[in-house]
């Protein structure tokens, strides 16, 4: 491995204290659970509480379409089909994909097993510009990855440095991109930014604002909105797509989850040209060596993408979105992460490691699991709670945050 990039992993590691065990040892986060119904769980110790921290936030995974799909699958396939991706797919898959196209009209989808899988295929024969609709410059791609831009991105800089240099920017800092886009015009390169959508942990990347940037550079934006799918937009086409106009622009590619809003498992890329699937799909690394998705949740990836397109999602999205409203008003607003954002993640940053797990026992005797995080996650020495809000929440469990958090 490169030098630098074990140190930085080791640098990592070494700054990392043992917060996290500490939260797993006072039944904090690292829980086991035997039963859900609605927004409750049973935990392993036979206790109930009610969870802010599923990124189902439409509340999808028990409606009767999509356990129907479940079982009819078992029943057609068994549990799974154990071959690699572009061997053999059930026809779900194809129907999926298609799909896509009606969800995102005139572009053309591909299905992986998860997101990470979707950077990890795509990427690196993006950079290598072997895929037709994106070229690339003479001089190879520059990546300018975004300070918050998702782990799952950050962590495959080793990779991508195989095929161009890799550098950073802060949307926060207008001046870093524009160096970056200067600094890939002296060397004749064509910048990739990769950016969140909804950010994981906080956040809303202007995305619209970053492509008008890259373009005037000959740039791509390959954006990674898996918090921002289904849960708004046309047809829950999502965050960053209704951010760019309800359109994706010729440099743009999306990649969305299917694990989060969607209700089902995996993750897919749109692309521009169907020739781009023709590549992705014979040459991406997890297409040609990983396993195929199982088959239940293929065929809810379908059954959900039928209900986004016959209008059922849309419904569920009103919902979502006055939770979150009331999630704000009975927080205050102001003190939160995200607060007033059209996003369905919420916060309470703390300053301190400390402040943050001693706010997280309070909800936790109080029978609510939200999500303590602390560094790497956040910056180190800090402390965040993070609330991921469904449409499934009732008045009464958005209320009772509110009141065991008191001034926190
Ligand atoms: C923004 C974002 N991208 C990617 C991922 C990774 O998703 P997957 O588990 O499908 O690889 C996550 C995981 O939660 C995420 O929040």
């Amino acid at each position: 491995m490169n030098e630098a990039l074990s140190n930085r992993i080791s640098r990592r590691s070494d700054q990392t204290t043992d917060m996290y065990d500490r939260a797993v040892r006072a039944g904090l986060t690292g829980h086991t659970i035997t039963r859900r119904s609605g927004k409750t769980v049973t935990l392993d110790d036979g206790s109930a509480c009610v969870e802010f921290v599923s990124c189902s936030y439409l509340g999808l995974e028990d409606h009767p379409r999509l356990v129907h799909a479940a079982r009819t699958a078992l029943e057609r396939y068994g549990t799974h089909f154990s071959s690699s991706r572009n061997s053999v797919e059930p026809v779900e898959v194809r129907q999926l994909e298609e799909l896509l196209g009606e969800i995102y009209p005139g572009m053309h989808g591909l299905v992986f097993n998860s997101v990470s899988s979707v950077h990890l295929g795509l990427l690196p024969l993006l950079g290598a510009g072997v895929l037709p609709g994106y070229p690339m410059g003479p001089g190879g791609p520059l990546f300018v990855v975004e300070r918050t831009a998702h782990a799952s991105m950050q962590a495959l800089r080793g990779v991508l440095e195989q095929v161009g240099p890799v550098t950073r920017f802060r949307v926060e800092e207008p001046d870093s991109l524009t160096a970056a886009l200067e600094q890939a015009r002296a060397e004749r390169r064509t910048p990739v930014l990769l950016v969140d959508g909804i950010g994981s942990m906080g956040g809303l990347i202007d995305v619209a604002a970053l492509w008008e940037a890259a373009s005037a550079y000959g740039g791509y934006v390959y954006i990674d909105d898996a918090h921002g799918i289904s849960i708004s937009g046309r047809k829950g086409a999502g965050y960053a797509f209704e951010q760019l106009g309800g359109h994706l622009p010729p440099g743009v590619l999306l990649v969305g989850s299917l694990s989060k809003a969607f209700g089902g498992s995996g993750g897919f890329v749109l692309t521009h040209d169907a020739a781009d699937v023709t590549v992705l799909r014979r040459e991406a690394n997890p297409m040609v060596f990983g396993h195929s998705n199982m088959l239940t949740h293929v065929a809810i990836n379908a059954e959900s993408a039928r209900m986004h397109v016959d209008g059922t999602v849309a419904g569920l999205q009103d919902e979502l979105w006055a939770n979150v409203e009331l999630f704000d008003k009975v927080h205050g607003g102001d003190r939160l992460v995200n607060a007033g954002q059209r996003s369905p993640i919420r916060g309470l940053a703390m300053e301190t490691e400390e402040a943050a797990f001693e706010a997280a026992v309070r909800m936790r005797e109080a029978g609510v699991l939200c999500f303590p995080v602390f560094y790497p996650v956040v910056a180190r020495g800090t402390g965040l709670l993070r609330f991921a809000l469904s449409s499934k929440h009732t008045r009464e469990q958005i209320e009772s945050t509110a009141e065991h958090l008191g001034s926190a």
